[in-house]
């Protein structure tokens, strides 16, 4: 099932298309009322009101999409993770969502939550206002509840083959390949990324164009792109995968990337600068 939101989508005459159950997931954003609500013991001073998307194609009498409210205990320094872990584990144990660090390492738990893409365990809830609604990124499959497939997104990342090949060796077998630390510094942001795929679910680009390489996809062939030790014949072949029709030429300098990214990427200036290396890497004198 897509979660695809296109405001176009909305406007396009019903009776062209049959309806998805991401046009149902877009109905329930508007306001149906949830279908079932877990009251805990506390005050509503007290605890967090969850709405949480809930999905299951294999269930009977669970494939409409819908939306859940947990009442979960507040306690002080509660993140999104921990409210639907609690909802889990004393509500309804069927509540799917992936977390493995808790601790904005492993990207496991990118999710939309009020509107815009988080991670769960790095988002607390007193930073958030009213009920904390947490659904599965936009612009992907959902697999159940709060799963989606990410097999596209690893796709688009493997396709920049994001490890370094070096076409140069050092003379000596056991020198270690150097890096200068100017070269490191510039690089240092890129390699922070978690592969969480918030970047390539903000991006409206990618969600228009599926062969777009998207901008964490980008942000890895920037890494090794601008890495000096690859040497020239791979330095070549990094741009010849970058420099193409879905490549970096489609990003049309947006920040929505940028203003997701949980580990404070430059993902739009790193496209940018890539875009400018290309057309000096074009650039021929006769
Ligand atoms: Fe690993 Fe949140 S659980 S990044």
């Amino acid at each position: 099932m897509s979660t695809q939101l296109s405001e176009d989508a909305d406007q396009e005459s019903e009776t062209e298309r049959t309806e998805t159950p991401g046009d149902r997931r877009r109905a329930a954003k508007g306001g149906n009322e949830p279908s079932k609500v877990q009251e805990s013991t506390e005050t509503d001073g007290e605890t967090v009101r969850l709405k949480v998307f809930r999905y299951d194609p294999e269930v009977e009498g669970k494939m409409e999409p819908r939306f859940d409210e947990f009442h979960v205990p507040y306690e002080k320094g509660m993140t999104v993770l921990d409210a639907l872990i609690y909802a889990r584990d004393h509500f309804d144990t069927t509540l799917t969502f992936r977390h493995s660090c808790r601790q904005a390492i492993c990207g496991s738990d990118a999710l939309f939550i009020n509107g815009t893409q988080r991670l769960g365990c790095q988002t607390q809830i007193s930073d958030l206002k009213g009920t904390v609604r947490v659904e599965p990124l936009p612009h992907a499959e959902v697999v159940k509840d709060l799963v989606v497939d990410m097999e596209h997104f690893y796709d688009q990342m493997h396709s920049v083959e994001p490890y370094f090949q070096t076409s140069e060796k050092p003379s000596d077998e056991l020198e270690e390949q150097r890096q200068s630390r100017e070269n490191r510094e510039k690089i240092k942001m890129s390699t922070r990324c978690i592969w969480c795929g918030a970047c390539m679910s903000s991006c409206n680009i990618a969600a228009g164009d599926n062969q777009y390489l998207g901008p964490a996809a980008l942000n890895k062939a920037f890494r090794f792109a601008m890495d000096d030790r690859e040497g020239e014949e791979m330095h070549q072949h990094r741009y010849d995968i970058l420099d193409q029709e879905h490549g970096v030429w489609r990003c049309q300098t947006q920040f929505s990337c940028t203003n997701v990214c949980p580990k404070d990427i430059p993902l739009t200036e790193h496209i940018q600068e890539l875009k400018r290396s290309a057309v000096k890497n074009n650039l021929k004198f006769w």
